[in-house]
């Protein structure tokens, strides 16, 4: 079923957001925030400061920052990444939520892949040698066997029937498999590779940047709009990862329009000429 953008919008459900916010007004919780260590978690108290963290400092290590990382630049959204050995004979499933688009044109994607001492990922590995992936956005539906896809499960061996997820051997530019239980997937290529030298361990890769770009989408016909240029959210139901075995759910979603320049001088000016009107 292909919807309108009309229909869609129609069944787009989202609240505005406080419409007494003017510009100039700053945060809406003003410069008030929530401690962890109170007792009251909700509490919030004028005494709260900020504390510089030097990512390097002798009291630290890169796991330190990494989960301070991962749960600070939250919601990431998750790429269920699907690959195939370069002799194809296995396949692989992974999440990776080190993951965004950065470009549109052409349509340009980012995963960071770790290099944890027990060598390199095995997406990475069919990544690296194939060029090639199929990226399937994570939906609430599927969460928990998105989930199990982290499974460390040794190279060569598939996640896929651990987790349960339909492959579909439909990609037009790719050999991977997409999974057909999202409602949008990307069918990608690699642009380039590269490597980032960890400071910890001088002389050691700590991980590896891959660009990538889209040559193909699969999106859902029920969630598309008749342009194909929209995902329903409320079809889509994306999920993202907050850090340690935390996702958040996008189910409170908040519209505020764009502001325009020119909008915001002719106020101003109106506001000049009233008051020089006054004088
Ligand atoms: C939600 C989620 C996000 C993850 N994101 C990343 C990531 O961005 N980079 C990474 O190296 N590992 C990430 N991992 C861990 C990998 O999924 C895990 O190491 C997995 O075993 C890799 O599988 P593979 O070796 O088959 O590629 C993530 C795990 C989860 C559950």
């Amino acid at each position: 079923m292909i919807l309108s953008t009309s229909t869609l919008t129609r069944v787009h459900e989202s609240r505005h957001s406080n419409s007494s916010w003017k510009h100039g007004h700053g945060s809406t919780t003003h410069l008030f925030t929530t401690s962890v260590s109170s007792t009251t978690p909700n509490e919030k108290t004028e005494t709260n400061n900020h504390i510089s963290i030097n990512p390097h400092s002798k009291e630290r290590n890169s796991w330190d920052n990494y989960r301070l990382l991962i749960s600070a630049i939250a919601p990431r959204p998750i790429a269920l990444i699907s690959t195939v050995s370069a002799d194809g004979k296995s396949v692989n499933l992974a999440p990776y939520s080190y993951f965004n688009v950065i470009a549109h044109d052409p349509p340009t994607f980012v995963v960071g892949f770790g290099n944890p001492p027990t060598g390199a990922k095995d997406s990475f590995i069919n990544v690296r040698d194939t060029r090639q992936c199929v990226i399937n956005v994570v939906s609430e539906d599927f969460l928990e066997a998105a989930n199990a896809a982290s499974i460390d499960a040794p190279y060569g061996m598939s996640e896929w029937s651990m987790t349960g997820l339909t492959a579909d051997y439909c990609c037009e530019t790719v050999r991977a498999p997409r999974v057909k239980e999202s409602i949008f997937s990307i069918e990608a290529r690699v642009e380039s590779v590269k490597e980032i030298q960890s400071k910890e361990h001088p002389g050691r890769i700590s991980s590896w940047l891959v660009i990538l770009e889209g040559t193909r989408f699969w999106a859902r016909d029920d969630a598309l709009n008749e342009e194909q240029d929209y995902i329903c959210p409320e079809i889509l139901k994306p999920v993202a990862s907050m850090g340690g075995a935390l996702y958040s759910k996008t189910t409170d979603r908040v519209e505020i329009q764009r502001p325009q320049y020119k909008n915001y001088t002719e106020r101003k000016v109106g506001n000049v000429d009233h008051l020089i009107g006054r004088i």
